[in-house]
């Protein structure tokens, strides 16, 4: 496989007459001279307003204070749903793909609308009202997507967490949000495994005395714990629930919803979405990142327990009329071929998925693709972490056939949408690079001082001014919103990654510089991992960070300190990496352990991490100044003791 450093735009990519490199510089430029009159055309373009904005946007970095469309009134679950059923009542919303194959279903925009105002109606029936916060604990079923929906009808504000976290987890997101209402289902299924799903809720509200109403949604039918007080039945709630719900007249910046995600430090930290800034970014970054257009088939494979979920699953493609594929399954269950043969099923025109995937699915070999008739595909997509140019090229040439651009998409939960890609057929591609800005987006490259570089560069990855689909606040913390994201740099927000921008524009991420992993395209904190196996009465101390894994981009490496006497052993080890699983959920557990009798410090006691990472990662040349160490002799025994070599 020739690995070539640029693609350019193909002929067969042409022949679809995708926006030209000509219009998409055009609008770029107008995005950025005259942002204002831009985003007020893309608002009347995409979103259906009860009442129009007082002012486009107000914005002040330096207070973290964002709004956009303020005083603009409307509601996003009509704008994904009651205004698409004149033209598109009979017309497929959801692709339902089980867990099983064979398991499938199509949901009309229809019946899409009477589930979504039934929920809705049944959300009320349990005092649900505006503003309130429901926690969305599922499995990846169509029901997710109403209960999203339903609480965007509402006005109630939904924090979905991924059906892989652990009891301790959900309950720590309840009682932040302060959620009174759950949604989640009897158990789970993903990969012919069952997700004890209700049970992991019942051990999480045993604690949190405000939840009233657990809403149990028959997946599997098992027989699971019912509290009688609090859990509700689903399908009978339903049956009795009048099938319209009058939507909730919301204003653009009132808040659609909450979704947790992992920083450097402290717990995790609840990024704030508003109503119109969001489902306007949502849905004009999906329509042009993926080109999307009527009638076509688009699968996202992501879990709606993160962001790719909200905004490429539901939001985005619903308030675009569009086909949106729901998969409750795994690429590898019954095999690995599930991927290609949904495809082929389906006839899935866009295709959207995460490097760990595909590098996961590489290995495997060709012929597991190349038995499907994977012709339908014009456009293929990833997200989530760095693709390596051979996934990249693999990609391309064995699942796209040379034909079907990629769109490399860089973004965050906290943006809410993609902030850099290529746009498909307007640029070439870069295998690895993210590529160009999308409209309204200003990245600029920072030294470690917060100056600005010019041209080709390498350094902190920031935007200068603000875009709809930007996060708000932090949920109850408005100064760690400040101080995360606003007060490194003053006057730009600071996205935490490093990247290159190299001399046609380019840009290209690097990583995270912070100590948040990614793992599997996972956002990770390391504090959480390193706070979990500090609960175990025989550790002392913990240091984790990420080194390179060919699968997952980055594995968990874990140093342990132990209590003084105690003695590390095998099966201490898997005891420590079950606390994690049991703390955070298990992809969270560490790949690997070594146990540390001390740990490389500052004489003023702050772990060295940046020693321990070129420990994990074998790389001993680089070792830099040891000089500072409280004691030097720790590094040695470290390195003795590594793990990679
Ligand atoms: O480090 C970047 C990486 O994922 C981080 C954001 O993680 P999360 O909020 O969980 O959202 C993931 C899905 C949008 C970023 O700070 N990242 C995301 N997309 C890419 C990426 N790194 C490189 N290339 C990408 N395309």
């Amino acid at each position: 496989m020739e690995l070539k450093p640029f693609y350019p735009v193909s002929d067969k990519a042409k022949a679809h007459s995708y926006l030209s490199e000509h219009d998409y510089k055009q609008m770029y430029q107008q995005s950025i001279e005259r942002p204002d009159e831009f985003w007020a055309e893309q608002a009347n373009t995409f979103i259906d307003w009860y009442q129009p904005w007082e002012q486009v946007s107000k914005v002040d970095y330096h207070q973290a204070q964002i709004q956009w469309f303020a005083g603009a009134k409307l509601n996003v679950s009509y704008n994904c749903i009651d205004r698409h059923l004149p033209e598109r009542a009979s017309q497929t919303a959801i692709i339902f793909e089980g867990d099983e194959p064979g398991n499938s279903h199509h949901v009309s925009y229809q019946e899409l609308s009477d589930q979504v105002n039934k929920f809705a109606n049944v959300l009320k029936s349990r005092g649900v009202k505006k503003g309130d916060r429901v926690c969305i604990y599922m499995p990846m079923i169509v029901e997710v997507g109403y209960a999203m929906l339903a609480c965007a009808r509402i006005g109630a504000v939904h924090s979905v967490v991924f059906g892989g976290f652990s009891t301790e987890s959900i309950k720590t997101r309840i009682l932040d949000a302060d959620c009174q209402v759950v949604i989640t289902a009897d158990q789970g299924m993903r990969g012919g495994k069952v997700i004890p799903l209700k049970d992991n809720v019942d051990a999480a509200v045993a604690d949190c005395p405000n939840v009233h109403s657990v809403i149990v949604v028959e997946r599997t039918g098992a027989d699971v714990n019912w509290n009688p007080a609090i859990d509700v039945h689903y399908e009978q709630a339903m049956a009795q629930a009048d099938s319209f719900c009058e939507p909730e007249i919301m204003d653009a910046e009132d808040p659609l919803f909450i979704l947790y995600t992992s920083g450097s430090t402290g717990k995790p930290k609840g990024v704030l979405h508003t109503c119109g800034g969001y489902i306007l970014y949502a849905s004009m970054t999906h329509k042009y990142v993926f080109d999307y257009r009527d009638g076509e088939i688009y699968w996202c494979t992501a879990d709606a327990g993160w962001i790719t979920g909200h905004s490429y699953i539901f939001y985005g493609p619903l308030a675009n009329g569009a086909t949106t594929l729901v998969f409750e399954g795994v690429p590898t269950y019954p095999d690995a071929s599930r991927f290609w043969q949904v495809i082929e099923e389906h006839k899935v025109n866009v295709f959207y998925t995460a490097p760990t995937a595909i590098r996961a699915l590489m290995g495997l070999g060709d012929e597991l693709v190349n038995k499907q008739d994977l012709s339908s595909l014009r456009l293929l997509g990833t997200v989530g972490e760095p693709i390596n140019p051979e996934a990249w090229h693999w990609y391309y040439e064995v699942v796209g056939k040379n034909n079907c651009p990629i769109v490399d998409t860089w973004w965050q939960t906290e943006t809410g949408g993609v902030l850099i890609t290529t746009l498909p057929g307007s640029s070439g591609m870069k295998p690895g690079a993210a590529g160009l800005p999308f409209f309204g987006i200003k990245p600029a490259i920072l030294d470690a001082d917060g100056n600005e570089l010019e041209g080709e560069c390498r350094g902190r990855l920031v935007l200068t001014g603000s875009w709809p689909g930007q996060m708000r606040t932090v949920y109850g913390d408005q100064q760690r919103f400040y101080e995360t994201y606003f007060s490194q740099y003053p006057g730009y927000y600071f996205a935490g990654d490093g990247a290159k921008r190299d001399k046609d524009g380019y840009y290209w991420i690097i990583g995270r510089i912070d100590d948040v992993l990614n793992v599997s395209g996972h956002r990770l904190g390391t504090a959480e991992i390193e706070s979990a196996l500090v609960l175990h009465p025989k550790v002392s101390e913990a240091a984790v960070v990420g080194y390179p894994h060919d699968i997952k981009g980055q594995g968990v490496y874990a140093y342990v300190t132990l209590m003084k006497g105690e003695q590390g052993d095998a099966g201490l080890d898997s005891e420590l990496k079950d606390l994690v699983a049991k703390e955070l959920g298990s992809f969270s557990k560490p790949d690997l352990l070594q146990w540390s009798p001390s740990l490389p410090k500052t004489r003023s006691g702050k772990i060295m991490r940046r020693i321990l990472r070129k420990i994990a990662e074998n790389e001993l040349d680089n070792l830099g100044d040891t000089s500072t160490l409280a004691d030097p002799g720790a590094v040695d025994e470290l390195i003795e003791n590594r793990l990679i070599r």
